[in-house]
């Protein structure tokens, strides 16, 4: 779309998006990562922008992307580096969008030299320790009226179908939105399209076609604008 087609809906609204994938080092030159290419992100700050919000970008690990035009960039390496950025930011947000994939553990020992193979025998055993929530943190320390966004990305299993975990995972979450990707072969990953569902906490489930991620982006956005002016009322 033409930027001068976009509405202009989040005019002086602050927001900000979590983006990429954390990494969670080993030692200086290893880490466990993970496959986000930060595409979705940065459409949804590039968007944001587009209609008129103030947006930071806090971004982990991406691709090769451009900045979005018009907001402020902040870039982290590690979960709890994403936590600290995220939440100082937060204390100032109207919106606060959780796109970032986020390592759930990371080594409990982060070697300060390059491990060499002939340092251990046997094999070593990598032990992990669990990351802190920060959307779980985010719900906490809510501010009146801020709206909070999870992203999740979930396959069906024999416990349940894609929306069957993702209505647990937002009642568990307690946000006010979350944005499922169906995810499996050849979905959401490293690719330009996503598809999925939108949930409410008030129990809206609407079916995202499958389209750009700048189309989820939209998307997302026109709910959060809905959920505003509902608020302001
Ligand atoms: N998230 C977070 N902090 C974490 C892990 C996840 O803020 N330590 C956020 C993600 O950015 C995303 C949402 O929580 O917006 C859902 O992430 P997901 O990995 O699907 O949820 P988990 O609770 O970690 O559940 P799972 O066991 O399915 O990984
Ligand atoms: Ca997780």
């Amino acid at each position: 779309a033409r930027p001068d087609a976009l509405p202009r809906d989040l005019d002086g609204v602050r927001v900000v998006v979590s983006a990429g994938g954390t990494r969670e080092p080993l030692d200086p030159v290893r880490h466990l990562g993970n496959r986000s290419s930060g595409k979705q992100g940065y459409a949804l700050a590039r968007v944001a922008a587009q209609r008129g919000a103030h947006v930071t970008l806090v971004t982990a690990h991406t691709d090769a992307l451009p900045e979005p035009a018009g907001t402020e960039v902040v870039p982290v390496s590690t979960a709890r580096q994403l936590a600290e950025a995220v939440e100082s930011a937060a204390a100032g947000a109207d919106v606060v969008v959780m796109a970032a994939a986020v390592a759930d553990f990371r080594p409990v020992n982060t070697a300060e030299h390059k491990i060499k193979k002939t340092d251990h025998t046997p094999d070593p055993t990598i032990t992990l320790t669990r990351n802190p929530d920060i959307l779980a943190g985010l719900v906490e320390r809510r501010r009146d009226g801020q709206i909070i966004v999870g992203f999740a990305a979930e396959t069906g299993d024999e416990t349940g179908s894609v929306l069957d975990h993702a209505r647990a995972k937002l009642k568990r979450k307690g946000c006010d939105l979350l944005v499922v990707n169906a995810v499996g072969e050849g979905k959401a990953f490293e690719v330009e399209e996503n598809t999925g569902w939108l949930l409410s906490a008030e129990g809206l489930e609407q079916r995202i076609p499958l389209g750009a991620k700048a189309q989820l982006a939209a998307t997302l956005w026109d709910a959060v604008t809905a959920l505003l002016r509902r608020r302001s009322h």
